[in-house]
């Protein structure tokens, strides 16, 4: 009885298994840059270590990543070592406004047409099969930042080290027993724009884009057994920052240990999943937020 319970209770929550999303472009100075220009490259098909509610191992470009996948996938994307070193660094100025986009097609089917030339100056549009670039999944937006060891070249850096948050795009105008709108899950997703902390020290720094989808648990589920497992989407920007700021880089969080499903927003209430009502104390994942002075914790400011 439990197992159909629980075969009832995935297939509700049955993802589809195709376009899902990658963070592939960055803007800076102004400009749009190449799509993955600056930006790991991932391996597709590429085998992890587990299957995974139908997924193979086998998974493609856009598919998610969940906590059971290997540690550099979970931190960076599919086997990103292996396109660091072909891939640039992108100089930026610390406070300078940063914008991202992502991508929902598979590389092998991308035309120019989705990402240039876009209405409004996005950096990525018109879906041939009649989609928008819009998400197709609820959830944060978490943008870290990991400073590379100075022993090491970033080309090299797997990201093991410590991850500091610096932004974070959630829920609009969240209210306790009132259904959930999420700033990006929507038809017209605004722009994805954000800055890099005046007070980041000079460095290279990997800088990971992701878009959580948490697992919940209910009655049915346990989490951490069979349970539903968040859904990630990473891929890390290599980034060399120039700054005059003279402060120490605050003390991060680990990857992918902060993304283990007990930690804080990785896992939900079934409720809070099915975006119907907020969950009381629900924190933000990825750890503590930095402001640029102070690591606050992540959570939204609930209206009364
Ligand atoms: C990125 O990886 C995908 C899948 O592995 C591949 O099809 C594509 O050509 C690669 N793109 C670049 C710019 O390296
Ligand atoms: C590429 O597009 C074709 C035509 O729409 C589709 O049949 C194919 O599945 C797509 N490839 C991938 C990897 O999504
Ligand atoms: C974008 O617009 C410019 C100027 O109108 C044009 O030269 C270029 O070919 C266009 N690129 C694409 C991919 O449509
Ligand atoms: C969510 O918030 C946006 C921005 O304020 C608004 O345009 C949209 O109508 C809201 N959606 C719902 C379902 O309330
Ligand atoms: C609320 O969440 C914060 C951050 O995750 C945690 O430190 C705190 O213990 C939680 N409080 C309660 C009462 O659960």
């Amino acid at each position: 009885m439990a197992l159909i319970l629980l075969i009832i209770a995935l297939s509700t929550i049955a993802h589809i298994a195709q376009g899902h999303f990658t963070f592939v472009r960055v803007k800076a100075d102004g400009e749009w840059k190449s799509p993955l220009q600056y930006i790991r490259n991932k391996t597709s098909p590429y085998d992890e270590l587990k299957f995974y509610e139908g997924n193979f191992l086998y998974r493609y470009y856009n598919w998610p990543t969940y906590i059971i996948d290997r540690p550099e996938s979970v931190r960076c994307g599919r086997d990103n070592m292996n396109h660091a070193q072909g891939t640039e660094v992108l100089s930026v100025k610390a406070g300078d406004t940063i914008e991202i986009a992502h991508q929902r097609e598979e590389p092998e089917n991308w035309t120019d047409d989705m990402f240039y030339n876009c209405t409004d100056d996005r950096g990525s549009c018109f879906h041939k099969l009649g989609w928008v670039q819009d998400f197709n999944h609820p959830g944060p937006l978490l943008i870290h930042l990991s400073k590379v060891p100075s022993s090491q070249d970033i080309r090299t850096y797997d990201g093991s080290g410590e991850w500091v948050k610096i932004h974070t795009l959630g829920l609009t105008n969240p209210r306790y027993g009132q259904p959930l709108n999420w700033t990006l899950y929507r038809s017209d997703p605004p722009h994805i724009t954000f800055k890099i902390p005046a007070q980041t020290p000079s460095g290279q720094y990997l800088m990971r884009m992701d878009l959580i989808w948490s697992g919940a648990t209910n009655e049915y589920i346990n989490i951490g057994d069979d349970g539903s497992l968040a859904q990630m989407y990473p891929s890390c920007a290599q980034l060399n920052i120039q700054s005059e700021s003279k402060a120490e880089f605050p003390k991060g969080v680990k990857i992918p240990e902060i993304f283990q499903p007990l930690e804080p927003g990785m896992t939900t209430s079934w409720d809070m999943l099915n975006n119907q009502k907020l969950d009381e104390n629900y924190t933000y994942p990825g750890g503590p937020l930095w402001n640029g002075e102070d690591l606050v914790v992540d959570k939204p400011v609930v209206l009364e």
